[in-house]
């Protein structure tokens, strides 16, 4: 993918299904009585992998463009697979069928590409074993296989990592366990599967404590179909917000993103330096909180923070935002550090390692730390970089190509798939 510098992005653009919330949509339509229309699933090769190995496990589904029809079977009614479970690129896909697949009576294989296989697995290995399934692994490390138990031992649940898919595989193994099955955050992570777990009928426990905050749901939950909409994902929007803030008399609107208080922390982070976003129109659907957005460029972007740092809690609210907030940083005064984000080492890429590699070509200033980076703000230069297989890669570095004099070049930038397959001809229709 060969990309030129741009003037300006002029426009209004419709950004596809959140990626987490489609998941969960799927998921838990499948784990509900009764079906389900979902609008504006997300077009990412990720949902579609949730798809099919729901369509391996017995689930009938149909798919009319973005809007899917679920015919649930209930929290056991799924069909043991003959074959293993191909969960593709997609982390939320192999964690959360973790979940289910724990507390059915049957034995599943989940599978995945070479990035997903390289992921760490023991997050969810030790909470499921706890609640006495059994798993095998080679080393923490995908194929997972899963030998099913209904039903399951209800527990209590500490994370040590800030992550919602753990905390979403526990909740799940939790609607197939013999009590209450409860998990304490200490790190507020996206609130997804709490809230659309209430959509669909089932009461999630939320209690502030002095630890962090405690949810717990019964074995004895079940799950009632309701239609959904899903919201435009504020993940996807996060490149056009960056991309048309550091670019001179661009405008965008982009309607209905998602703004779920554990994801908005981008469009927060974007304005405190400096971005012009107007957050408007403010509603709800599916529980969960909805705007429109118009971002307009401006030439130099100016923190109104003392220092360009960003770490602690809100690491976890915007940790798939973290590439596109590395090239932005080069685009403010002051640049931009980030810590405390070691998790970013274990994504789809070590995305630590590539975006200082990528930045690196690109001629910007940038320091490696073990858990974050520094980027000073740079004049990019075009040069040939990589995406590492990796989808929010290959898109930040296409905005990245926009700021710099000459081309840019991204191999295998197709990836951008994984979540967004449109990417590249919607940047392209918007840019002037
Ligand atoms: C996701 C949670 C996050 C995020 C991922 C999607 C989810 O992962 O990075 O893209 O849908 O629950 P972790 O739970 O590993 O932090």
């Amino acid at each position: 993918m060969k990309i030129q510098p741009a003037g300006k992005l002029l426009g209004t653009i419709d950004l596809p299904g959140d990626k987490s919330i489609s998941h969960r949509a799927a998921l838990f339509s499948a784990l509900a009585a009764g079906e389900t229309r979902i609008e504006n699933f997300a077009t990412s090769a990720d949902c579609a992998s949730t798809l099919s190995c729901l369509e391996q496990l017995g689930v009938e589904i149909r798919r009319e463009s973005s809007t899917v029809h679920v015919k649930g079977v209930g929290k056991t009614g799924f069909q043991k697979s003959e074959v293993a479970l191909d969960c593709g690129n997609s982390g939320t896909t192999m964690r959360l069928l973790a979940g289910i697949l724990a507390g059915q009576n049957f034995d599943s294989v989940l599978t995945g590409d070479e990035s997903l296989s390289k992921r760490p697995m023991r997050r969810v290995i030790e909470p499921l074993s706890a609640m006495n399934a059994r798993l095998e692994a080679t080393e923490n490390h995908a194929p997972l296989k899963i030998f099913g138990k209904n039903p399951l031992t209800a527990v209590f649940f500490e994370p040590k990592v800030a992550s919602a898919q753990v905390k979403s595989c526990v909740l799940l193994a939790g609607l197939n366990a013999d009590g209450q099955t409860s998990v304490l955050e200490k790190t507020p992570t996206r609130d997804h599967t709490e809230r659309m777990l209430r959509w669909f009928g089932v009461d999630v426990a939320e209690n502030e404590t002095e630890d962090g905050k405690l949810i717990a749901v019964s074995g004895e939950a079940q799950l009632t179909a309701k239609d959904l909409l899903v919201p435009s994902d504020v993940s996807s929007a996060a490149f056009f917000l960056v991309a048309a803030a550091c670019l001179q008399d661009s405008e965008l609107v982009l309607p209905n993103v998602g703004l779920n208080p554990t994801r908005r922390a981008v469009v927060e982070v974007l304005k405190d330096f400096g971005a012009e976003i107007e957050i408007f129109n403010e509603r709800e659907i599916g529980n969960e909180p909805i705007a429109d957005l118009r971002v307009r460029g401006r030439e130099n972007l100016r923190s109104r923070l003392s220092e360009n740092v960003l770490r602690g809690k809100i690491i976890a609210n915007l940790i798939d935002e973290i590439p596109i907030l590395a090239v932005f940083g080069t685009q403010i005064e002051g640049g931009l550090e980030i810590r405390e984000a070691s998790e970013l080492r274990v994504k789809e890429s070590d995305r630590i390692k590539s975006v200082v590699e990528n930045l690196r070509k690109m001629n910007a200033e940038v320091e490696e730390f073990e858990d974050g980076f520094r980027v000073r703000q740079s004049r990019l230069r075009g040069a040939r970089v990589d995406s590492f297989g990796d989808h929010r890669i290959a898109m930040a570095f296409a905005v990245a190509a926009l700021f710099a004099d000459g081309e840019t070049e991204i191999a295998d930038a197709e990836c951008a798939a994984v979540s967004f397959p449109a990417f590249f001809e919607i940047l392209q229709s918007v840019t002037k």
